[in-house]
């Protein structure tokens, strides 16, 4: 028996074998603080509260809808994918979160292998992961698990890359970064994000034309948005979105590149190898399509370092990573 765990900045996720298939249950990773009457009348509510001391948090999924229905802030106990060090009582959230998803082990020191994104390569200032991957370490541990940290996109080479020998590049577009690894056979890999993702997108496109990120999330999130035909649902919003899209597109094939030919002496492919996309914000319509033709457009500016065989939407684009590390933790 084995566990995969993805904590992202947005949702976490477990990927565990059932029967002959593999199941994947997924939780927002979001809070909301409620006051003392609306704690009062919790009592005979349904809704998944925690308590900590005076103060008491509506957590997951339903931490969204209520927050838009009180007009609350919804509270995150990550940012751009480590643990948000601005947010105390989000540790005590996140750790019940986990405990739910996850649960009991199936047996004794079951393997747990749980995601850990690279550090920014767009942003210096960011602090490392060292505390982050020990808070989860600590925390699984005091579960019953024997936790392992995985790289976020190394995990998907795992789930997706298995027909090509282990090579090829793997993106992950979550909320809070883009997470990169290119690998060769697992034996040599380059690993990197950039800081620009689905949160990027939707606090600037709602800046860009003076609108809240509610509802840019609306639309975006609105399963008829398509970024082939943005303008269908709002004309502003949804071009806004779409051009968001491109830059952040053209931002992490500038960085790939460039980190590419940092890396080139310790990995050289000999052949094409092929691109998987994923992630939350790799699920809109059009998104493939997008990023193919940004890519053409980069690569006739300034030719890529590599070749490219083929550029695919992983199967399951938000449970790529989870799958991926079941896998891992399943072989290691
Ligand atoms: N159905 C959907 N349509 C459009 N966008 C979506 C949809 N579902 C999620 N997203 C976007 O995807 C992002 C979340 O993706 P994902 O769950 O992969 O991120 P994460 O793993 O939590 O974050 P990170 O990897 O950066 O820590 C958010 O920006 C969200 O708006
Ligand atoms: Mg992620």
């Amino acid at each position: 028996m084995s566990v995969g765990l993805d904590l992202g900045t947005a949702n976490l996720l477990v990927a565990r074998q059932s029967g002959q298939g593999v199941e994947v249950k997924r939780i927002r990773n979001s809070f909301v603080e409620i006051d003392d009457e609306q704690r009062q009348r919790l009592s005979s509510s349904t809704l998944n509260a925690v308590h900590l001391g005076n103060k008491s948090f509506i957590v997951g999924d339903e931490a969204i809808s209520l927050a838009r229905i009180l007009n609350k802030e919804v509270r995150r106990p990550m940012s751009a994918g480590v643990l948000n060090p601005e947010e105390r009582d989000g540790r005590m959230v996140i750790s019940t979160l986990i405990k739910t998803l996850v649960g009991e082990p199936k047996e004794e020191f079951e393997k747990c292998a749980f995601s850990v994104p690279s550090l920014p390569v767009d942003n210096a200032s960011k602090s490392g992961t060292v505390w982050h991957t020990g808070f989860f370490n600590q925390l699984l541990e005091g579960l019953g698990y024997d936790p392992e940290p995985v790289n976020e996109a190394l995990a998907i080479i795992y789930s997706e890359c298995a027909n090509d020998d282990h090579c090829g590049i793997a993106i992950s577009h979550g909320a809070g970064q883009v997470n990169v690894a290119a690998s060769y056979k697992l034996i040599a890999s380059i690993e990197f994000s950039v800081a620009r993702s689905g949160d990027w997108i939707d606090a600037n496109s709602a800046a860009a034309v003076g609108t809240s990120i509610a509802k840019v999330l609306k639309i975006k999130e609105d399963p008829a948005f398509d970024l082939r035909n943005p303008e269908a649902l709002d004309d502003e919003i949804g071009s806004a979105i779409m051009y968001h899209y491109k830059a952040m597109i053209k931002h992490e094939l500038t960085y790939l590149s460039r980190e590419w030919i940092k890396m080139k002496a310790q990995l050289d492919f000999p052949n094409a190898i092929p691109i998987v996309l994923s992630g939350g914000t790799a699920s809109l319509k059009g998104f493939k399509e997008l990023w193919i033709e940004e890519l053409d457009r980069f690569h006739k500016r300034s030719p890529l370092p590599f070749k490219v065989s083929e550029v695919r939407l992983a199967k399951d684009p938000m449970g790529a990573v989870a799958r991926g590390l079941l896998v891992y933790a399943l072989s290691s």
